[in-house]
């Protein structure tokens, strides 16, 4: 595509005619990507283990685009099911989003803690899961030379000591994943990113960190570089729609950290010095 012809289609439908699968895509993030995907012009099915909510976000969207199928992304067999149901009713699958992911025991600080049970679990799910879904889906992109793969990762990824081992270990690995599936799939045309994410108010958050989105809201502007702004998951949607189209038709192998600029510093020295100076101010 032309930079010319990519602009234009930014102007109105950026992924017309595309099919994509979401996982995760009955809540939060995954929920808000469905609905814009959709907007954009594309077919979208969502796959996730929340039957109501998926088949209720189908029918709050009405189209005749989008669908739902039950799919728990640590079962192979679940995942062939979805990208083949893909290739039965559209013959062709464009975009695969892994994003469905589980937070774990998010209230522990220490390995002490840690339960060997929850740190299988969580990545079973957040990085063979998304194993799995890059599996199946190069399976069917590779003999059309092309596609896209992406997959939800955190800043967590990047910053480390902001979450409990588990769910940074597997964050961590999804993007060293992304980057060798970008070696192995290019020669195939099949693009692959991370999206990494910073707290951002969705259905995981409020369960794990007991807060409401007001206070989500407060917590991320106070803590990250840039002022002004929220992170919510319509931003990280945006991202995916971005990477998922031919807008970044060169881009791959990349993680795109959506932090506010977090990752980039460390201010406890800043914040140190100001308290160190302003006690020498008042004695
Ligand atoms: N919200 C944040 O602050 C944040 C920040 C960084 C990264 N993330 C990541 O974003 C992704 C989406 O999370 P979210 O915040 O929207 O939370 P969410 O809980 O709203 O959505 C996660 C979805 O994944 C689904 N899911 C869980 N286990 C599954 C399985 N085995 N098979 C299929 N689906 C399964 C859930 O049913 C749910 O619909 C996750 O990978 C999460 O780790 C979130």
């Amino acid at each position: 595509m032309s930079n010319s012809t990519a602009s234009a289609a930014s102007a109105g439908k950026r992924l017309e005619g595309k099919v994509a699968i979401i996982t995760g895509g009955a809540s939060g993030i995954g929920a808000c990507t469905v609905k814009l995907f959709i907007i954009h012009g594309a077919k979208v099915i969502i796959a996730d283990v929340q039957d109501d909510l998926g088949l209720s976000l189908c029918k709050d969207i009405a189209s005749e685009n989008i669908s739902y199928v039950h799919c728990d992304v640590t079962k192979e067999s679940d995942v062939k099911n979805i990208v083949d149901t893909a290739i039965l009713k559209y013959g062709r699958l464009d975009i695969m989003y892994s994003n469905a992911g589980i937070g774990g025991q998010f209230h522990i600080s220490t390995i002490l803690e840690a339960e060997s049970e929850d740190f299988k679990r969580v990545l079973d799910v957040n990085l063979h899961g998304g194993f799995l879904c890059a599996k199946h889906a190069a399976r069917v992109m590779i003999p059309e030379r092309k596609g896209v793969i992406l997959f939800t990762s955190s800043d967590m990824s990047v910053t480390a000591g902001l979450g409990p081992h588990a769910y940074v270990t597997s964050k961590v690995a999804l993007v060293g994943l992304a980057k060798n599936l970008c070696v192995d799939l290019g020669k195939h045309g099949i693009r692959v990113n991370c999206i990494s994410p910073s707290l951002n108010a969705t259905p995981l958050v409020f369960s794990t960190m007991k807060m409401d989105k007001n206070a989500i809201g407060k917590l991320f502007e106070s803590s990250t570089v840039l002022k002004g702004a929220v992170l919510e998951a319509e931003d990280v949607a945006e991202t995916a729609l971005f990477l998922a189209s031919d807008e970044s038709k060169v881009i791959s192998g990349q993680n795109i950290v959506i932090d506010g600029g977090y990752g980039t510093t460390n201010l406890a020295f800043n914040m140190k010095l100001q308290e160190l100076m302003s006690r020498n101010q008042t004695n």
